[in-house]
């Protein structure tokens, strides 16, 4: 196993629970909505602020700013290898946009022969589902009734296709329930049947430590975006051993890509260039790997202790709300963990207007909808299957009216500096609106005031 390097004092950034970890947000504002994306942490701006002033082009150009940048953009592979225990040796760091787009490269970048079956299960993201469907034949291992993920199921699966499955793509954490599948015990099977594993680790990797190898056991990929772990610089990374990244022609080809081009072919470069097409971005991958150091300083133990008391706290609170029903694991002492994510409807309102109440009438922040994981949502709503006629009318219906409203929940989902606080003043805030349904008095004057301050705040972006 690659060294753990987490426990140098002299090279860690002073940062602890008792600074302010986070870049400011809305005053009198609470953000619950942490699953959809982060804020950035203050280091992490500092970070970005600091490599600007330098900023050139990676791999491009012999001048100052360009060596440095060059040097940089290396240093940043290796604090994201560093947070994850991986061998420079043995793993390239892939950076790309985020996680939607680096399993789009992973499952360009497998040599997938006619027949080779990828194991989804019902539990994924749609950007852990759709990509692999394009290159491979799915199988799927669908959900239980709350969400979770029976690991005889997914051998089940592996048995019905053996000595062709190729993948297993699983979710490191649900980002509709906060389940975590045994994503050891998922590679073991994974490695028994010969198959590889890639851990969707977007939920994941912000909440819960997460090594590359431990012991005997190894993940064969995993990506995660930096706008869901306090980086919103529009970075992603995808994490693997090197020689699974050189087999194919990359997902994406252009510049940076090749070591030679003639009119009518190229020689494509190794990994991760291969895989990184056009001129990379650079500040990007410096706030991603600066919030892997804060994350590795905070210590994702003490990080994961603190989210498990707010998640028991909010799923106590919300269970004492009037007409809510809440889906995902019901046991509110998390005997089984999960990380800070909690879907609830409340009767008689639909998603949308429970998350407008909230945000107009109570200053809070949550998602609505189905959290790109329609396929979990609706298992956990317990819609029946429609015909395949429905769909296509349903398909058709939402195309033509963006505003027509899919059944759906409501989600919280709880980030570092959430506060036992916030967590109390959303249910008290569920407990008023289930109580009134009513749209509240004055709703249409704080909707307008929002409109004005919104106004104001995208010219002050711009100004002067
Ligand atoms: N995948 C993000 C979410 O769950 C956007 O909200």
């Amino acid at each position: 196993m690659h060294p753990a390097t987490n426990s140098e004092p002299s090279s860690r950034p002073s940062l602890s629970w008792s600074d302010p970890p986070l870049c400011e947000g809305t005053p009198g504002y609470v953000n619950l909505d942490h699953a959809a994306t982060t804020p950035a942490l203050s280091v992490v701006k500092q970070a970005v602020d600091a490599a600007l002033p330098y900023y050139g082009g990676v791999h491009r150009g012999r001048g100052f700013n360009s060596e440095l940048s060059t040097e940089l953009y290396q240093r940043c592979r290796m604090e994201v290898l560093e947070l994850l225990g991986g061998d420079p040796l043995r793993h390239v760091v892939v950076f790309g946009r985020n996680t939607t787009d680096l399993i789009n490269v992973l499952s360009h970048s497998i040599a997938f022969d006619p027949g080779d079956v990828v194991v989804v299960t019902g539990l994924e993201h749609h950007s852990n589902d759709l990509p692999w469907r394009r290159v491979a034949r799915v199988a799927r291992v669908e959900a239980d009734a709350h969400g979770g993920l029976s690991e005889d199921a997914v051998e089940a699966c592996f048995k019905r296709h053996r000595g062709r499955v190729k993948l297993l793509a699983v979710t490191g954490a649900s980002n509709v329930t906060g389940y975590l599948p045994d994503i050891g015990l998922l590679a073991d099977l994974a490695h028994r049947y010969g198959a590889k594993i890639f851990v969707d680790a977007a939920q994941l990797v912000a909440h819960r430590p997460l090594r590359l190898v431990a012991g005997e056991r190894e993940l064969d990929f995993v990506a995660f975006s930096g706008h869901k772990m306090y980086a919103p610089f529009g970075s992603g990374a995808l994490v693997g051993a090197r020689e699974a990244f050189e087999q194919r022609a990359p997902f994406a080809s252009g510049g940076g890509t090749v070591s030679l081009v003639t009119s009518d072919r190229q020689w494509w470069l190794d990994a991760p260039h291969r895989q990184e097409a056009g001129t990379p971005n650079l500040l990007g991958a410096v706030a991603l790997a600066r919030a892997c150091r804060a994350l590795r300083t905070l210590d994702l133990r003490v990080v994961a202790e603190r989210e498990r008391t707010l998640t028991r706290r909010l799923l106590r609170g919300l269970s004492a709300v009037p007409g809510a029903t809440l889906y995902g694991s019901p046991d509110p002492d998390l005997r089984r963990d999960r990380v800070g994510i909690v879907p609830f409807n409340l009767r008689g309102l639909e998603h949308a207007e429970v998350a407008e109440a909230l945000a107009l009438d109570h200053g809070i922040s949550v998602r609505s909808g189905c959290f790109c994981a329609q396929p979990l949502v609706t298992r956990l709503l317990g819609r029946p299957e429609l015909s395949e006629l429905d769909y296509a009318a349903l398909a058709s219906h939402l195309r033509k009216r963006p505003d027509a409203r899919m059944p759906g929940m409501v989600r919280v989902s709880l980030g570092l500096c959430t506060s036992g606080e916030e967590v109390d003043r959303l249910c008290q805030a569920l407990c008023e609106i289930a109580a009134d349904p009513r749209p509240s008095q004055g709703r249409d004057e704080r909707r307008r005031q929002r409109r004005n301050d919104i106004a104001r705040m995208v010219a002050g972006v711009f100004a002067p």
